[in-house]
Order: C-alpha cells, then structure tokens, then sequence
C-alpha cells in the first residue's frame, strides 16, 4: 500500500482554531466556489476528497459509487464488512436513504442537524452492503460544518445523493481533526486525484454521536457531544445506552489508539506525557502536555494532544479521565478505548 505514494493536493482555506459556534459563516467565504465545485466533482468523477466536520475529518466518496467506495477501505487500511455513515446535506433527503423512519429519529433530526448526530435507520434500496456491511440499517448525517454543507449541496446539484465518509485516519489510529493531520495519517495512501480540503481545527474534535433507531426508543450506541440527557429531553423517551449487536468499529476495543502507550490516571513515571483538566495538579516528573480549561476544549483538542504526543516520542502519556456526565461521558469512552490494548 505504501508503494501508491502519490502528490496529495491540498486546498489551504484557513488554519486558525475555531469554536464550535464561531464555525457556522466563517470559513465558507474563504472558501471558493470553484473549490468545492471542484472537490463534488472530484467526488462524481469516483474520487475520494477528505472534508472538514466539525467532529472530525471525513474521508469522502460518493456513497452510491461501489469501487469509490472500495477505495475508503483501502486508504483507510478498514476490514471490508465495516458500515460507512451517509452525509447528507439536509433533513430533506433522509428518506432517500432510510424508510419505516421512527417519529422520534425524525424529531431528534429536526432539533439536532445539522449537527454531530448520526441516526442508524432501516435502509433503502440505495444504501447497498457495501455501505451497510450488509446490514439492514444505514447510518446518516447532516454534518453542521460551512464545508461539508456547501460540498454536499454542489455534490448533490451534480447528481449526487450522498457521501460515504468514516473519520480520515488509518484503521484503529486517532481521528484527524485538522488537515494537516489528514495529510500525516493518509498522505502515503491517497491517489493523485484526490483531495484534501482544509477547514482549519475541527470545532467537536471527537466522532458524532450514533443513535440507534431501530426500536420502540433510540439508544446511543457510541457517545458524542450530543449527550443521553439532550435526546431523551428532546424525544421524551427514556433513552437507552445498551449495545444493540449492531457492529460499529468504534465498539472495538482497540480504537482510537496513539502509538504512544496511554494509562489512565494520576500516577506517572518520570518522563511520562500528562493531559488533565487544568485543575489537576501535574504529578511530580511528568511533562504537562495538554491542560484544558473545561470538557468542549477536553475534547475539541484531546486528539491533537495526542498526536503532539507520538510526535515527541514519549513512551507513556497518562490522561486523567474527567468526573462527571454528558460530555465527560464520551472523553471518558474514547479514552478507555485508548487505554485497553
Ligand atoms: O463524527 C463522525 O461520525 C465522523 C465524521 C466524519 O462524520 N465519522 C466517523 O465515521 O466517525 P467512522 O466510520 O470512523 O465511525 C462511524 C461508526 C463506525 O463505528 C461504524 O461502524 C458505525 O459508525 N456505523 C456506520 N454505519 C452504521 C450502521 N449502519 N450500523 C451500525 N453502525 C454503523
Ligand atoms: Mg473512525
């Protein structure tokens, strides 16, 4: 695979850390009109084009497009069978893809697209196995980032119906959340014709929420920024968190993982890397790597940490997961996954 080495063409739009909320006009008028004509028509043409969300980075491929498809795979390093989330530009189209839609995924659609929600929903006849792993129930979102809407709408002004896009890193490493790190993870893997757009730092900076909505409630199947407390006050609905036997990769033990060894704690060794909230004390000999003031900037800049990390070349890093619910709850859960293998 590293034999593909090609030139990555990278369109710089802007690199500045944003907040969420500051995101939504921003970047789009830094934003051509070509290039993200560009970007869809590279799509069409069954290339891939890895985009800004404001979770994290995408690896983009027309969703209906099978060797397009089979192109994620290959770049990303992802066992085949592994289902792949639609983007969507709006609510509008949620019934292209998905039928028997539940009156409360389209409830909790309305409150929370755009936004970092991924629905899991019977399937149409367009969402085929190689986007669903074969599986009856195709995942969908409308991501809430300048960028990926406006590619979305020109890809869709083309003909097109949806993008395929898994986080853009390699299988089991930590997603990117600028593109800069787009380019480390994937650089030696993409062709030639595809393309990277630059949003600059993803506002989220962990993977969306994925609710399950199959049954007679939703159940999140993986934790995000969109927490249990939102959706069940939105729906009404005593909502559940139990594993479903739906098969998503970010289930897997091993997942998210730097290369460098991450323990989870207080405790460190000396030499050790250290990331807490800037309320905890760092232990003695440890190197302070990452002291965020709340959980947004916990999890905007966690995977950024992560690769400052590796990058220095420690041997451990020791996170001390935060206290607490809601979004405590989703570092908590991507940091555990981090620390089991
Ligand atoms: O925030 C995100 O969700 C990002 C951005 C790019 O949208 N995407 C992302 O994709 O994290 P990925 O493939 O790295 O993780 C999506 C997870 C995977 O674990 C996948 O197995 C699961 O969603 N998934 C996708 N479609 C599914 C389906 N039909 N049923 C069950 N799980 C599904
Ligand atoms: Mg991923």
């Amino acid at each position: 695979m590293g034999t593909r080495r090609r030139r990555v063409s990278v369109i710089r739009i802007r690199s500045k850390p944003v907040k969420w909320d500051d995101l939504r006009m921003e970047f789009i008028s830094k934003c051509t009109a070509d290039t993200i004509s560009n970007a869809a028509q590279a799509l069409i043409n069954g290339h891939l084009v890895a985009f800004p969300t404001e979770t994290v980075y995408g690896l983009g491929a027309d969703a209906t497009n099978e060797k397009a498809v089979s192109k994620i795979y290959s770049v990303k390093g992802r066992p085949i069978g592994h289902p792949l989330i639609v983007h969507i530009s709006s609510i509008n189209k949620l019934d292209q893809w998905a039928t028997d839609i539940p009156e409360y995924a389209i409830k909790l659609a309305r409150e929370f697209w755009p936004g970092p929600m991924t629905l899991i929903l019977p399937r149409k006849n367009l969402a085929k196995d190689f986007i669903t792993g074969g599986q009856n129930n195709v995942g969908l979102r409308v991501p809430d980032q300048p960028i990926a809407l406006a590619l979305l709408k020109k890809f869709e002004e083309l003909g097109g119906q949806g993008i395929a896009a898994p986080s853009a890193n390699r299988f089991g490493a930590v997603s990117p959340t600028t593109a800069q790190a787009v380019v480390e993870e994937l650089g030696d893997y993409l062709y030639s014709d595809d393309l990277v757009l630059d949003g600059g730092q993803c506002s989220v900076g962990i993977e969306s929420t994925i609710v399950a909505c199959s049954g007679p409630a939703p159940r999140i199947i993986r934790p995000g920024f969109i927490t249990s407390e939102m959706i069940s006050s939105n729906v009404n609905l005593d909502i559940k968190d139990t594993d479903l036997g739906i098969r998503a990769s970010g289930m897997l033990a091993k997942h998210y993982s730097p290369k460098t060894k991450v323990i989870l704690g207080t405790s460190t060794n000396p030499g050790d890397a250290f990331i807490a909230l800037n309320s905890v004390v760092t232990p003695e000999n440890s190197i302070r790597v990452g002291a965020p003031t709340n959980l947004i900037e916990f999890a905007t800049h966690l995977y950024a940490l992560l690769r400052e990390v590796d990058s220095k070349g420690f041997s451990n890093v020791v996170i001390a997961p935060p206290e607490g619910g809601h979004l405590a709850d989703a570092i908590r859960d991507r940091l555990e996954k981090m620390a089991s293998w």
